[in-house]
């Protein structure tokens, strides 16, 4: 079967991937399905004979995209029309046929939860739009995870779908209930990354530490988890995102307190620090409550570096609110942060609410961009002088270069003419750049 299939010409894959870490992994996890229907990854977009997008409805402007690259693609189908044209991911969950309704040139539309039949699909053998949530567990009919090289670090899934219901977010939807994969698929699934030279993974989930199972001597929480794969030999980095703020069970605190292959950061998104504004938003906790765990999460790892997301304008935001946020931002000092202005999405709660002055929540996302910028350049600085693990992940700018990830998730460059791509080394930090450090290789 591999023979035959290496006989004739490959054909070619082209995907691009939009959105979240989830998508990453989806998009290897397709590019795997694929494969045993003969189909090897191209970079080269005009190569490809099928071109799968792997799409983000989290904001506006991020299910946009889709229909601004699908346009792009006009030319090319004309040209070949027997390109084959696939859309998944969160769009196709949550837009189903409008997408071929508003772009025929779409051949397949494949949501989050049914890409295991994409083979099938493209044989004809199942529907061209495929969106259900099937009984059936995707995971149990994807191929092993054998087919692509590994680079050192990897995502895992081990958790999907989220049951929290915040009013201004998609995912519930597009994603569906939350569902625990069993232990003994990501224990296996782990340990056939690292024998494939994969030395850190990140675990990955909407809600990862609301992840539970079945383990020995019974029900399982993240931390334990955790402990498990930390018994991995050759797994020298464990990391996860992201991490709902309710569900810092104390396991999981402990676990950053004695495993040392758990990296020293985290990424816990608040959202807002306005009391108000949480509530209005669902998310089921308060300012001081996340305060709160922030310091006991300090006290189980003091240098652990946390990062956080944003929204700025969520519906009925005052300038109270905002300086709420702000004064949260100050007391916790974050590594780094993603902010956003809302975003209203169709079908979630918060839709239809009164919106916040467009110029009002631009000018408020500034103000809180700026501070965390400043402590973005305060964390990097205070990494100047620390020897930290550097796992190289690829080959820097300059001859000579590689770069890789720090202990703090930082991009650190390093002179390592000698280094291979999968080393892990010992390196002083030396110099702060915009978005990366530089640092030399110790002994
Ligand atoms: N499960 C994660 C977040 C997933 S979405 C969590 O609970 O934190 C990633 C981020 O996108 C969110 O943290 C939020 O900051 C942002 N986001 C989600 N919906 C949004 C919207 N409607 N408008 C603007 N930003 C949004
Ligand atoms: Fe969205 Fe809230 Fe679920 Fe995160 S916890 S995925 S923000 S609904
Ligand atoms: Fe986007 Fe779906 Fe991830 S909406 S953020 S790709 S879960």
């Amino acid at each position: 079967m591999t023979q035959d299939a290496s006989a004739t010409a490959a054909k070619k894959l082209f995907i691009k991937t939009y959105g979240c870490q989830m998508n990453v992994y989806d998009s290897q996890r397709m590019a795997e399905a694929m494969a045993s229907e003969g189909y090897e990854l191209t970079e080269d977009q005009s190569q490809a004979d099928m071109v799968l997008l792997n799409t983000c409805h989290i904001r506006e402007k991020a299910a946009e995209k889709l229909y601004s690259d699908l346009g792009r693609l006009k030319p090319l189908k004309a040209e070949r029309p027997d390109l084959k044209i696939g859309v998944a991911g969160c769009v196709a969950q949550a837009e189903g046929e409008e997408i071929v309704r508003r772009m025929p040139l779409v051949d397949l539309v494949v949501g989050p939860q049914t890409y295991h039949r994409l083979p099938a699909m493209l044989r004809g053998e199942a529907p061209a739009i495929l969106t259900e949530f099937p009984p059936e567990d995707k995971f149990d009919h994807l191929p092993e995870r054998r087919a692509t090289r590994r680079a050192p670090a990897a995502f895992l899934t081990v958790q999907e779908g989220c049951d929290k219901f915040c009013a201004f977010c998609v995912v519930p939807y597009t994603r569906g209930a939350e569902v625990s994969r069993p232990v003994d698929r990501i224990l296996r699934e782990a340990r056939d990354l690292v024998a494939r030279g994969v030395r850190e993974i990140t675990l990955l989930g909407q809600n990862v530490n609301g992840w539970h199972g079945e383990g020995e001597g019974g029900e399982w929480g993240f931390g334990r988890l955790i402990r498990a794969l930390a018994e991995i030999d050759g797994l020298d980095r464990i990391r996860y995102t992201t991490s709902h703020p309710n569900d810092m069970a104390d396991d999981l605190i402990e676990a950053h307190r004695d495993i040392p292959q758990l990296m020293p950061y985290l990424h816990l998104p608040v959202q807002s620090g306005s009391d108000r504004i949480l509530k209005a938003m669902n998310r089921k906790h308060t300012a001081d409550q996340y305060l709160r765990l922030i310091d006991r999460i300090k006290t189980a790892r003091p240098d652990i570096l946390l990062t956080s997301d944003f929204i700025v304008g969520f519906p009925g935001e005052t300038d109270q609110d905002h300086a709420d946020t702000l004064r949260l931002i100050e007391q916790v000092g974050f590594g780094t942060a993603f902010s956003f202005k809302y975003s209203p999405r169709p079908g979630t709660p918060a839709y239809d609410r009164p919106e916040v002055d467009g110029a009002v929540a631009d000018a408020r996302l500034q103000e809180l961009q700026a501070l965390l910028n400043r402590q973005q350049k305060a964390a990097q600085q205070s990494m100047l002088g620390r020897t930290l693990g550097v796992l190289f992940e690829k080959p820097g700018r300059e001859p000579g270069q590689m770069v890789g990830k720090s202990d703090y998730l930082h991009s650190v460059f390093v002179e390592a003419p000698e280094a291979q791509i999968g080393d892990l080394v010992q390196v002083r930090i030396v110099e702060s750049a915009p978005n990366s450090l530089r640092g030399e290789l110790v002994g």
